[in-house]
Order: C-alpha cells, then sequence, then structure tokens
C-alpha cells in the first residue's frame, strides 16, 4: 500500500528511475550468484556495473569472458559491448548508483562461526561513497537479524533515514548452479525490506528483471526463508544418507526403496544419498542458524545431527571401498583406487566443500594411490598433491577400483563397468546395470 510520503520525494525519485530503467544498478561480489544477476538486469535493460575486489576477475569480464558457467562469455560480450554492463574494483562508483546488491561469500570459519568479513567489508567500502536515494539489497545467505544488526546501524550512522532516505532489505539468493529449468529469471524472488517502503521499492526492482517476486513483512522473515529451504534439504539429505546406512546393514538396495516411495502422489519427497554434502549453501548455511539460535539459548538439535550422518558419509563411503577391495583379496594400502567425478554435484564445476576431496584424503591417508577422471575439474589440489584429471577408461581398466563420487551425464558408464576391476557406485549411476563388479551405496 502506498503513503502519501511514496508518492513524492526520494521514494517516488528513485521508484521512476527504476520502472523507467534509467536506475544505474550495481552488483557487489560477481561470483556463481552476482553474475548471473547483473546479466539478468542488463538482459532487461538496465546499465549495470559489477564490482568485485579481484582485478583479475574484473579484467577477464570487461575482455567479456565469464568465470560462470551459467553464464557464456558470448552474453557477457555483447552486455560489454552495448555498454549495459561494466566491471570494477573501484567503489568509488557507488556515488553514481541508484541501486546495490550485495553477493559476496558467507563461509564458516573453521569453529562452524559464521565470517561476516566479506560483507563487513563490502558494507564499509559502500558506506564511504553511500549517498540518499540508494536502494541497498543483501542477497549473501546470512543468519537471521543481519540486515537489521550489521548493515542498518552502519548506513543510519551516516544521518540518514532507512524507508526515507535510502531503502534497505533482504533478498536471499536461490541459484542452483547448472539447473537447466531453474535460471535467476524464472525463479521466484524473496524480498523482505526494514520497513514496508524497503520492501516495496525491492519488489518494483526486481520486478523489473524477474518473473514472479514473493515481498514478506521484514528482512528477518526474507533471511529465514533462506535457511528453511536449505535446512529443509540439510536435513532430508541426512535422514536418507541414514536409510542408506540401515539399509546398507539389512541388505536392501535403498535406491530402490526411495523409488518405489516417490510413486505416492502425496505427502512424500525423494532425497537420494551420497557420499556427503558439498557446494556452498547445504553444508554451511544451517550452521548460520544453529550459531545464532544458541545465543538465545535454542539447541538446534536436527541440524546438528544431520550434519553429523552427513559429515560421516565420506568414512562410509571408505569402508565401502575397503570392504570391496578385501573381497576381491585387496586390501586399501597399496591398492589404485581411481575417483570417477570430483566436483560437489553432477555437471558442474565447483569442488567447494566437494566431498571428492574427502574420500580422496581418507583413501591417500590409508596408503591407496589415488587418480581422478572430471571432464569440468582439469587440476586438482589435495594437500601438497597436485592431480590432473586422468582419462576415464583407460584409468579404470588400470585401478583396482573405481569409485563413481560424482554423476557427470558425459560419462561412458558402460564403458566404465566393462573395463573395471570392481566400481563403488554412490551415486546409483548404473541405475539398471547388473554386474558382479558393482558395489552399491
Ligand atoms: N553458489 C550458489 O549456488 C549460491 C546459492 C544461493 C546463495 N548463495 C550465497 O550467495 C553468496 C555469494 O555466493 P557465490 O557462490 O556467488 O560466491 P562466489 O565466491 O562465487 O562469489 C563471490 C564474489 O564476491 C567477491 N568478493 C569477496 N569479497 C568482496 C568484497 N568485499 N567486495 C566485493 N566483492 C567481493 C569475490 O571475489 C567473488 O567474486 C553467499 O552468501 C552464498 O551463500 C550461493
Amino acid at each position: 500500500m502506498h503513503t502519501a510520503a511514496q508518492s513524492t520525494g526520494i521514494f517516488a525519485d528513485l521508484k521512476n528511475k527504476i520502472e523507467s530503467k534509467t536506475a544505474r544498478v550495481g552488483i557487489v561480489g560477481l561470483g556463481y550468484v552476482g553474475l548471473p544477476l547483473a546479466v539478468e538486469f542488463a538482459n532487461a535493460g538496465f546499465s549495470v556495473t559489477g564490482i568485485d575486489v579481484l582485478q583479475g576477475k574484473v579484467d577477464s569480464l570487461n575482455r567479456g569472458q565469464s568465470h560462470v558457467q551459467d553464464v557464456a562469455s558470448s552474453e557477457v560480450a555483447k552486455l560489454m559491448g552495448a555498454k549495459r554492463l561494466q566491471a570494477t574494483t573501484d567503489f568509488s562508483v557507488v556515488r553514481d548508483l541508484d541501486t546495490i546488491n550485495i553477493c559476496v561469500p558467507t563461509p564458516l570459519r573453521k569453529t562452524k562461526d559464521p565470517d561476516m568479513s566479506y560483507i563487513v567489508s563490502a558494507v564499509e567500502e559502500i558506506a564511504k561513497h553511500f549517498h540518499p536515494g540508494l536502494l541497498i539489497i543483501l542477497e549473501s545467505t546470512t543468519y537471521p537479524g543481519t540486515t537489521d544488526e550489521l548493515l542498518l546501524p552502519t548506513f543510519e550512522k551516516l544521518g540518514l533515514k532507512v524507508g526515507e532516505d535510502f531503502f534497505l532489505c533482504f533478498s536471499p539468493e536461490r541459484v542452483d548452479p547448472g539447473n537447466p529449468v531453474y535460471q535467476t529469471s524464472n525463479t521466484p524472488k524473496v524480498v523482505g525490506g526494514v520497513t514496508p517502503a524497503c520492501t516495496e521499492m525491492g519488489r518494483v526492482f526486481f520486478s523489473q528483471a524477474l518473473d514472479h517476486v514473493v515481498p514478506v513483512s521484514n528482512t528477518r522473515v526474507a533471511e529465514m526463508v533462506k535457511l528453511l529451504e536449505n535446512t529443509f534439504r540439510m536435513i532430508n539429505i541426512g535422514l536418507v544418507n541414514e536409510m542408506a546406512i540401515m539399509c546398507d546393514g539389512m541388505g536392501i538396495n535403498v535406491w530402490e526403496v526411495i523409488d518405489a516411495a516417490a510413486t505416492k502422489p502425496f505427502g512424500f519427497m525423494p532425497f537420494y544419498p551420497g557420499p556427503g554434502l558439498g557446494g556452498h549453501c547445504i553444508p554451511i548455511d544451517p550452521f548460520y542458524l544453529s550459531w545464532k539460535t544458541k545465543q538465545s539459548g535454542i539447541e538446534a538439535r536436527f541440524i546438528e545431527l544431520a550434519g553429523y550422518i552427513n559429515g560421516n558419509m565420506p568414512h562410509f563411503v571408505l569402508d565401502k571401498i575397503q570392504n570391496a577391495l578385501n573381497e576381491s583379496g585387496k586390501a586399501v594400502k597399496g591398492s589404485h583406487v581411481h575417483i570417477a567425478g570430483v566436483a560437489y554435484k553432477r555437471n558442474i564445476d565447483d569442488m567447494r566443500e566437494s566431498p571428492a576431496l574427502d574420500v580422496l584424503l581418507l583413501l591417500r591417508k590409508r596408503g591407496a594411490k589415488v587418480t581422478y577422471s572430471d571432464p569440468y575439474v582439469p587440476q586438482l589440489k589435495l594437500d601438497t598433491l597436485m592431480l590432473e584429471s586422468a582419462d576415464l577408461i583407460s584409468s579404470a581398466a588400470a585401478a583396482d577400483c573405481v569409485v563413481i563420487i560424482t554423476d557427470h551425464s558425459s560419462f561412458d558408464y558402460g564403458g566404465l563397468v566393462a573395463s573395471s576391476k570392481l566400481v563403488v557406485d554412490t551415486r546409483n549411476a548404473l541405475k539398471g546395470m547388473e554386474s558382479p563388479k558393482i558395489v552399491r551405496l
């Protein structure tokens, strides 16, 4: 609902600029989240400036090269050529911007505490060049309260009033790298502002480039939405991983169980077991929530338990490899184990938190010789060891055991089974194939 104040002054000016697409859009952090968003707004007709701290990334973008798999270099080159998109390391461009989306990393520290340093640093740089009439939207996944407790005081200290002089929102990012159906433009976007005017400005902004916007009442709701989504996934994956361990103990094929259960048309949603969690979201985000709730004396017990079960999966996979080798008269020590797929999920090049790293390290610790194949990851650093992706079929033939960690669709699974002595399949990539060589999770 519009108030009288919203039809005049700073609110109306900014809204008009956004609706007429003359607003100058800034995206801080040009990674998996920021670059697709920048491209979406540039394609919608806005002039977009991306700001990143990495000079190399900025230079290659300005040369028209994309570093994100879901964004084609030709797209970046086209938008750069049309002067719709530009990249810089210089935060002073904030003076000329009307909107800023913050998409910087939010990792966990070793102690599983949130590392807010990237957000703090970006916000401090923005504050140096802050001006009335700015819309700021935080997109980095974080604990509920971050926008209110960390961003708002920094900007209000400058003497400006939120909801009147500037607008501040949180909008969770839902990008699913490698998803051929849902990309930035057709994935509904939740947005919540510090005040109703902020929410409305956020809604108007996203509506210019995205198909569906979902306004919520405040920033904390928006922050919690993301944590519910990712915690839901993490806990369900934990449950199904525990099911896999139980089924293994009872000699039941867990994959067949899940497929049959998924025929129920209501009240069931399939999740699949695997070698462990990977990526920048599911293994990390729920711990933002448990860290925050601990401060109010509430223990997030589901999260801790699922974290424990999921974190143990690489060890379970190691046991499977060990048992499979033992049955063929070999030990892990001295055996050659070849890993098929090291990226954290199918058909992408992202190695962040990939369980393949844990499995490789555990195998090395037990004295195995390890090699790997991954068409998306040409090189891999494992402690001090530098590995290079090798040909799948000839490596499979040379190895004592092949372990499928990531089920890339380009792998020749028939050829893999035919040429290998033993295959441990942690993803059901060999569904429908029967062979005494195959050991399933
Ligand atoms: N990758 C995903 O699938 C995904 C999905 C949903 C949400 N998220 C969340 O979105 C946020 C960004 O994730 P990402 O995957 O795009 O990370 P990323 O590492 O791919 O990109 C982040 C970018 O920010 C830059 N950066 C770091 N500090 C900066 C600073 N102070 N100023 C400007 N730039 C800075 C980095 O150089 C990098 O280019 C995280 O909070 C993440 O949890 C990620």
